[in-house]
Order: structure tokens, then sequence, then C-alpha cells
């Protein structure tokens, strides 16, 4: 399948796809429709901006098996967006069983006109032992290759599943590659989520992308969440779908990309939804429960929605790491599961733009985005004619080259230009000691590689204690010291 890629940041991107009932521009939720519960009808979705949704072919199956063989799925919900079906795999997760075998559901799937079909993979929960993961992850790829026989007009999704352990999540990207699918969908994430073990899912996510090629489609099933749509785009995901709309509606739970807030601890309403612009928080309150359950399912939806315009006008930007930065910071765990990226640098390096417009320091996470490595790396080519050569803390000072955090060692002549001229940066005394730690660290390999050159380090004597044991060839002198 054609992915067409329009724009870039992180390791995230806006493209498009096509499907037999048109194209979809990505990243995008696929609100989760259920064909029997009628609480936003499915064509007045596109208001909100779905572009596709989902719905469950195993519910059709069991519910209204011949209506959608005779009208198809598109006429059945009344749309005209593309469609994507689940197997039931989700029932599987949660009941332990279901009444249909896996070549039957492809083939209801493909036969109710479904734009995206999903074979019954199994969804082993997280910290299953390893042989179950093995063993289930195993039926799966069987059910993944009686699959790609109905491939054709409808799109093949195909789940990755194995559970935490990321040797299999690897294994099940890679068969999953083999066989050839046009999405490919993290699978088996839902109990990670609702727990918030949210450095699991960054783990299994950046596991499958260091498998999959670039213009893969991703999609990341169960993950409905808007606090989690930022980080997930940023490791490359592109599809989500959300039921979490309306089963959060359902509990007076309102959504907001910085967490969920219970109804009943709401004074005011923080959003400017067309509900939220209509009711107060205590005229939803007192409402009938049927209509509240709507007009929170709205609201829901719409800041679910604006998240991701927020996000492509980010990808667009190029500041993605600013805005998810911003977003890891309303929960510990997300700030955790963040981190993990630092532990795949040449991953995220491979995919990170070279050029962007400007670098916002937000926090020690800033330290690790590519542009600090390449950075330091650059420098390293600059080609210097002198024998003793002055490196300054203070701008106002002339010299040859300059001290940075996060970013090392600047040459006078690249000061201006991007990525340190562009850059919005806290002064060296109010900085964490990552970035003074990282900015070091590009001093000392500067040092070490023109290791023939004296230098002259004249530094604020703040920076004192992080000097310790540089190279022999530098003189550190201390500039608050200097006329005494
Ligand atoms: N919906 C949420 N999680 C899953 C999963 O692992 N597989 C399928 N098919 N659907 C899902
Ligand atoms: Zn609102």
């Amino acid at each position: 399948m054609d992915f067409e890629i329009i724009d870039k940041d992180v390791m995230g991107r806006i493209g498009k796809f096509k499907t037999p009932h048109g194209k979809v521009e990505t990243p995008t939720i696929l609100p989760v429709v259920n064909p029997n519960i009628e609480l936003i009808p499915p064509k007045d979705l596109k208001k909100f901006g779905a572009e596709m949704l989902i719905t469950n072919a195993y519910i059709l199956y069991r519910t209204r098996r011949e209506e959608a063989l005779e009208k198809g799925v598109h006429r059945l919900l009344d749309v005209d967006i593309p469609v994507m079906t689940d197997s039931g795999s989700y029932q599987l997760m949660m009941y332990g069983d279901v009444e249909v075998g896996n070549e039957e559901i492809l083939s209801f799937q493909s036969e109710i006109g479904s734009d995206v079909i999903v074979p019954l993979d199994i969804p082993t929960p997280p910290d299953a032992d390893y042989n179950t993961a093995l063993n289930d992850l195993k039926v799966t790829i069987e059910r993944e290759k009686t699959a790609s026989k109905f491939k054709g007009k409808s799109l093949l999704a195909l789940p990755i599943q194995g559970s935490t352990h990321l040797d299999l999540r690897k294994l099940s990207a890679e068969e999953a590659l083999k066989i050839g699918g046009d999405v490919y969908a993290i699978g088996g994430i839902v109990p990670l989520m609702d727990t918030y073990r949210f450095h699991d899912v960054v783990r299994i996510i950046l596991e499958v992308k260091s498998v999959l090629p670039s213009n893969a489609v991703v999609h990341l099933f169960g993950a409905g969440h808007p606090m989690m749509f930022s980080i997930a785009v940023a490791l490359g995901c592109d599809l989500f779908d959300s039921a979490a709309y309306a089963l959060y509606a359902k509990d007076d739970r309102y959504l907001t990309p910085y967490g969920t807030k219970k109804l009943e601890e709401l004074h005011y309403l923080p959003c400017s939804c067309p509900v939220c612009s209509k009711y107060s928080a205590e005229e939803l309150r007192e409402m009938e429960k049927t209509e509240r359950e709507v007009l929170l399912a709205k609201h829901n939806l719409y800041v679910s929605f604006e998240e991701i315009r927020r996000i492509k006008q980010a990808i667009r930007e190029k500041n993605l790491f600013e805005l998810v930065e911003s977003r890891i910071r309303v929960h510990p765990n997300l700030l955790k599961a963040w981190r993990i990226v630092k532990n795949y640098q040449e991953l995220l390096d491979a995919y990170d733009p070279f050029i962007k417009r400007s670098f916002f320091y937000t926090g020690i996470e800033s330290c690790y985005r590519p542009v600090v490595r390449r950075h330091q790396e650059r420098v390293l080519n600059v080609e210097i004619d002198k024998s003793e050569v002055v490196i300054s803390s203070d701008e106002g000072d002339l010299a040859d080259f300059y001290i940075k955090p996060p970013f090392g060692v600047i040459p006078a002549e690249m000061l201006e230009s991007y990525p340190v001229g562009h850059s919005e940066v806290p002064q060296a005394e109010l900085m964490e000691e990552e970035a003074l730690k990282m900015a070091v660290e590009g001093l000392r390999r500067f040092l070490e590689h023109h290791s023939d050159k004296r230098f002259r380090l004249r530094v604020s004597s703040f920076w004192m204690k992080y000097l310790k044991d540089l190279p022999e060839n530098v003189v550190i002198e201390c500039l608050d010291r200097r006329g005494d």
C-alpha cells in the first residue's frame, strides 16, 4: 500500500493512504462505533474531525449478520467514510472466548465491504509467561498467514502481539512484515494503558518500530486517551482507535490532553468546545444521565481531535518534541516512559529531521534530542588553524569557541545558526545538571579530538565543579576572578 508521507518530525509524520472509500490523512483517531448502541450517529462523526471509524465485526456477525451481508457495513452504519472492522479479538481478551473462527470472521469482514480487515489475533496479556506468549503468537502468525488470502479489495491490518516480551514483539513485527500487511497494528496494550504502564507501551512501540520500515502504517490498538497521542505519534504511530470517548462518558469522566477529570470534581469546564461553551459543569451534572452521556462523549471527541490537529501542526512547525515534553509533565508515568527514548538514540536519529526552525529547551529530556548529539559530532569536524584556542562560557567575551548547555562547544561563527542560534535555553546557572554535564561531555570529546592543540577555557566560577578530569591540553581560567 502507498503511504504518502507529507511532513515529518521526531519519528512522527503526517501521511495519506488510500482506502476503497477514500483517502485518510494521518495521524488520526478512528472512533469506535458499537453498531447496536447509538450514542452519536456514526454519520455525525465527520463533524468532530473523524476521517475513518472502526466497528466490531464480531458484534455484527453475532447480532446482525444477514443485514450486514445484505447492506454492507457502510450502509448499515449509514456512513460514507472508510470503515475498519475489528475481528472480535478484543472480546477474546476480555471474555476469554469467541464463537467464531479466523477464516469465518475474515471472510465476513471482506463480504460486508470493510475497508480494513483484521484477523482473529490473540491479545496475550502483559507479563504472561514466555511460553504462553510465544504459543499465542504462533497462533496469531498462522492466522495472519491465512488472512493474507483475504487481502485485495479490503486493506489488511496485521496485529503485533507478544505481551511484554520485547523479543517476541520484534518477532511478531518481522513475521507480519514477511506476510505483508497494509497496516501494522500494535495490540494487547489496553491493560497497560489502563494501569498507566506507559513505559511498557513506549518500549513496545520502539521495538516494533525498530523492525518496521519507515513507510509502514502503524496503528496503536486501544490507546484512545488524548494524553497519550502526542507521545505515540512522536514514536511513529499513525492510527488510533478510541472507545475511550464513549466509555469515559458513560462513567461521567471528562477527557483532557493532560488527564482525566471526574465531572463531579469540575467547578469549571477547561474547554471551549460547543458542549463546554453551552453548558456549565453544574448543568451537566444536573441533567438526565443519557443526555449528559451524549454531551460528554461529544466533548471527549472534540478534545481528542483537537489534540490530533495540535500534533499535526507541531509536525508542520517541527516542534513536536516541545509538545511531547509538555505532555509528559502531566503524569509521572509519562515522564518515566519518555525517558526510555534516551536508550534508542540510533532509531530516533534515523527519523528525526536535521533542520528545524527552533530549539526550545523545556527540561532535561530536551538534552536527549538528536540535534544535541548531532551538534556535538559536527563540531568535531570544525578545522582549527590556531595553535592556542580560546573557549569561553560568556558570549560577551571574545573567543574562538563558546560553551553552552546542553550543546557543548560552539564555534563563534556558528553562534547565529541552527541549532544554537535558534535556541531558547535558560542561562547556564539556572539549568539542570544533566544539561551542563551534556555540554561538558561534548567539550571533553572536542578536546580529545584535538589533542594536538592547546585550549584556554574561560568560564564563570559556577562551571568549575563540572570541569573535573578534563584532558591535559586545556587550561581553565575563572572569568569571575579576572582583573582582581
Ligand atoms: N483492540 C484492542 N486491543 C486489541 C488487540 O490486541 N487486537 C485486536 N484485534 N483488537 C484490539
Ligand atoms: Zn469541551
